[in-house]
């Protein structure tokens, strides 16, 4: 399944291929926005809601255009006017992110299979019915799929839709929304990035991803994010299939290994006032002391746990990485973002059990832009 996702969805051909839709979706999600900051009372944004459509939106354009892969529309459902999601696509969003919760969740009976028919905490319930809705959307594209393959049309099988879906959208959204929230909090961090964006864009257009190799503040930023809110704690569990040594430790052959990202990240042995949100501290240096021309997201290194290592590394680091930069990207210089007129500061509780952030941001949005760029989508 890696091999065919590799080759098909995020080659560095198919990702060239597919640039003008991700630049569609960039678009419909600053149009979006910008609708919002023209309502009546308005300029209220529900950030949280706006960041994972526009994931999911992305996704779903390059499934759909990835000709060997099942989806064939961009939206469920109609869609709404302002370029925001209709109703349709709100119920799929919402089913995803509840299988994600589930996926990452602490299950007593993944340890102690025999207590899995009583499902003590009620995952295999929620679980069910989150997954109804899923197929509620994606069974008719699957059905069509198989008639194709009676008709002759088709000749093999390579459905990765819900794997792919489940593993793209989680992470580009939760991670803008945090950032958001904690800069709201403390505006210097905002003021840089708007002035490198500035600085390389200018006002005249949007940003797009030719401007990403220089937007390196921007970066720190994102990555900054990363290590402090990842999107769950725990990575998924892999299961050692021998006896292997890591850094000195044995690890004994079938047994669970779980990885806490947060504590990686904010492990202070690893990063010196490791709960402080200091983009700087990614800033690299080249031999002459300069600041390095092209900083990536990706750490192999794992001192920041964001795309993992080895041979379970995520296969979607360019995809990925050119979506949570985008989405930050056009949203920073494209509006300007406050705390809501009743609030004071942005409340940063985690959600129970979880580290995505307790309450959906809602935050003031007022375009920065001249308005005839905002037009010309
Ligand atoms: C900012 C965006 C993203 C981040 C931070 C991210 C991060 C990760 C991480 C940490 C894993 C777990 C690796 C492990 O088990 O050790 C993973 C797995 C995976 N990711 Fe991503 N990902 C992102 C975007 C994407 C995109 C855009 C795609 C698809 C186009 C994708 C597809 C996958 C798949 C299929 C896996 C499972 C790989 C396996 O089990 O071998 N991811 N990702």
């Amino acid at each position: 399944m890696k091999k065919i996702m590799t080759n098909e969805l995020v080659s560095p051909r198919r990702l060239q291929w597919l640039h003008e839709k991700r630049v569609e979706e960039a678009d419909n999600l600053t149009r979006y926005v910008y609708n919002q900051c023209n309502m009546i009372g308005g300029g209220l944004v529900n950030v949280r809601l706006a960041s994972q459509h526009y994931a999911g939106n992305v996704i779903r354009r390059h499934l759909h255009y990835s000709n060997r892969l099942v989806f064939n529309a961009r939206h469920f459902g109609k869609g709404r006017e302002d370029g925001g999601p209709g109703f349709e696509e709100v119920e799929h969003i919402d089913a995803i992110f509840t299988v994600l919760r589930y996926l990452f969740a602490f299950s007593i009976s993944d340890f102690v299979p025999c207590l899995r028919g009583l499902d003590l905490d009620g995952h295999k319930k929620g679980l069910k019915k989150a997954t109804k809705l899923i197929m509620k959307y994606h069974n008719p594209l699957i059905e069509d799929r198989i008639q194709q393959w009676k008709n002759g049309k088709r000749t093999h099988e390579e459905d990765l839709l819900d794997d792919i879906m489940i593993a793209t959208m989680d992470n580009p959204s939760n991670a803008f929304e945090w950032r958001l929230a904690e800069m709201l909090n403390q505006s210097e961090t905002l003021r840089k990035a708007t002035e490198e964006l500035d600085s390389v864009v200018g006002k005249k257009r949007y940003v797009q991803e030719s401007d990403i190799p220089k937007l390196n503040y921007l970066k720190t930023c994102i990555r900054e994010v990363f290590r402090l809110h990842p999107i769950d704690d725990v990575n998924p569990i892999h299961l050692s299939m021998e006896d292997t040594f890591v850094s000195n430790y044995l690890i004994p052959k079938d047994s669970h290994v779980m990885l806490m990202r947060q504590e990686i990240g904010q492990n202070p042995r690893i990063w010196e006032e490791s709960l402080k949100f200091k983009p700087e501290r990614h800033l690299q240096k080249n031999n002459d002391n300069n600041v390095f021309k092209n900083l990536s997201l990706n750490d192999p290194s794992l001192k920041l746990f964001m795309f993992s290592a080895g041979r379970r590394v995520c296969p979607g680091i360019i995809l990925g990485s050119k979506m949570t930069i985008m989405l930050f990207a056009r949203m920073l210089h494209g509006f300007e973002w406050r705390v809501p007129p009743n609030e004071t500061t942005i409340d940063l509780s985690e959600s129970e059990r979880g580290t995505t952030k307790a309450k959906p941001l809602v935050a003031h949005a007022m375009p920065r832009l001249p308005a005839e760029v905002y037009q010309i989508s």
